[in-house]
């Protein structure tokens, strides 16, 4: 009785031979509910063993919690329709291991939870975890290499916390990554090369650390990619100008890169951006001559550059466009007389603009 579905479309000759089937397939469905009533998935025992030693480090008590009913980890909101980030701490499991008999941990949630002290190196036991969240804590020391044994992990966040030292290599395992939050989570050196192997990534956080070096080429092929955050960091430029093929962004932040001069050439083709901002980055040449093909720029902060020539009067009339700061350039020619509606915020100190009083051009 594998494939109901085959022998009901079978060419059953006599009505006596197909009620006889569909009795029978009522009796296997009716025995399926019976198994799913009398029999639970459990968590498999080292998983087990692995979250509860985490716990413990930071004194979490998982039997308060509306999982773990029972002493069941899979249990409660852990298996029912909730969303992890309404558990916390929270953990979801998958359940459909070895014949439904056996869940694992696939999600873990464990932000602004005050945690201190070190990540253990046994968070790398749970092998199938998607969504690991650790946010917002004051965890400390160097992120374990054994993170990098999750290699089912889909979103990993550990911004504003205070670990010390390098981004792992192992991250780079990570293949199935389409999200990582980092933002001040106090990682510095370079980005590992390996890290070249993360192409599904779409949203990237990693603003406000120490990171050092160049800002990697093979970013240039993560072509997933929606948003890049790189502000704050001890980056050298340029800007690669692999940078071209990201023509999906929506959302480019980088800032503060010292030395290496870039242009904004790269940019012509990414013409989805909503937010683009590139701050203090040794940026010369001109603003680009299709700024007014930007209809979804909100906001563009070109603050702190060496930019020169003439602002495009369609940068003024772009339809979306609410902030723009310029300040800090040598940008020169007259401003236009009018702006768009939308355009609140302008900041455009520190220039070599000349009066026009003619109005005219
Ligand atoms: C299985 O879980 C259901 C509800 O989730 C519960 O009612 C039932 O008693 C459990 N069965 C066993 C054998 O633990
Ligand atoms: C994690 O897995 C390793 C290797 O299988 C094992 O030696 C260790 O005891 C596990 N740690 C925990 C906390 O379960
Ligand atoms: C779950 O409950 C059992 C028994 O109530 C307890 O021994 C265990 O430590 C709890 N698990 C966690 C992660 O706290
Ligand atoms: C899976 O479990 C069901 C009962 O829930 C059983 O009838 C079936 O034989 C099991 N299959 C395997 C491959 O163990
Ligand atoms: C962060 O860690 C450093 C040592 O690495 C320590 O001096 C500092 O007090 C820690 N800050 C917080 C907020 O825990
Ligand atoms: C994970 O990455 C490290 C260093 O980048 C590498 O040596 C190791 O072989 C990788 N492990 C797996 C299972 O791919
Ligand atoms: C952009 O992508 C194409 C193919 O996807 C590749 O051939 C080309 O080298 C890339 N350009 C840069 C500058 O990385
Ligand atoms: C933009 O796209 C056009 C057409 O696909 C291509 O010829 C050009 O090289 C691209 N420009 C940049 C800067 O990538
Ligand atoms: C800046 O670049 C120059 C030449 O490319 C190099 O000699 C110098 O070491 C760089 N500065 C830093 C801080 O790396
Ligand atoms: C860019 O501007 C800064 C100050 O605004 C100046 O120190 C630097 O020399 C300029 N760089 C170039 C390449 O013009
Ligand atoms: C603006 O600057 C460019 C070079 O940066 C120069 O060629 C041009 O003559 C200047 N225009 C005016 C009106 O000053
Ligand atoms: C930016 O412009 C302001 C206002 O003119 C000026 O005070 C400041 O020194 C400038 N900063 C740089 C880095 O050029």
């Amino acid at each position: 009785m594998k494939k109901p579905r085959h022998l009901l479309g079978s060419h059953a000759p006599q009505p006596l031979k197909e009620s006889f089937y569909f009795v029978l397939i009522i009796l296997f469905l009716l025995e399926i509910a019976g198994a799913q009533t009398t029999r639970n998935a459990t968590v498999d025992p080292s998983e087990a063993r692995a979250l509860n030693s985490i716990f413990q480090r930071w004194g979490i008590s998982g039997t308060d919690q509306r999982w773990n009913i029972s002493g069941e980890l899979c249990s409660g909101v852990a298996i029912d329709d909730t969303a992890i980030r309404d558990i916390n701490p929270g953990i979801k499991c998958d359940c459909s291991f070895n014949n439904r008999t056996v869940c694992r941990i696939t999600a873990l949630n464990l932000d602004q939870n005050y945690l201190t002290g070190p990540l253990p190196a046994s968070i790398g036991n749970l092998t199938r975890m998607q969504s690991l969240s650790l946010g917002i804590n004051a965890l400390s020391g160097e992120l374990p290499r054994e993170l990098g044994m999750l290699i089912d992990l889909r979103l990993l966040a550990f911004g504003t916390n205070n670990f010390s030292g390098p981004l792992p290599s192992e991250l780079g395992n990570l293949t199935r990554l389409t999200q990582i939050y980092f933002d001040s989570a106090g990682v510095s050196g370079p980005i590992p090369p390996t890290f070249s192997s993360l192409t599904g990534l779409e949203i990237v956080w990693a603003s406000d650390n120490e990171l050092t070096g160049q800002i990697p080429d093979f970013i240039g092929s993560w072509s997933n990619l929606l948003v890049l955050r790189f502000q704050g960091n001890s980056f050298q430029g340029p800007i690669p100008p692999s940078f071209s093929n990201l023509t999906s962004l929506n959302d480019l932040r980088i800032s503060d890169l010292s030395n290496g001069s870039s242009t904004l050439d790269f940019l012509r083709n990414i013409t989805s951006l909503g937010t683009l901002v590139l701050r203090n980055n040794n940026i010369s040449g001109s603003i680009p001559s299709n700024i007014g093909d930007y209809q979804s720029l909100i906001l563009l902060d070109l603050s702190f550059n060496n930019l020169t020539g003439r602002i495009p009067d369609s940068l003024f009339n772009l339809s979306s466009l609410t902030t723009l700061f310029l300040g800090n350039n040598t940008l020169n020619g007259t401003l236009p007389a009018v702006k768009g509606p939308t355009l609140r915020n302008i900041n455009l100190v520190a220039n070599r603009f000349t009066i026009d009083n003619s109005n005219g051009r």
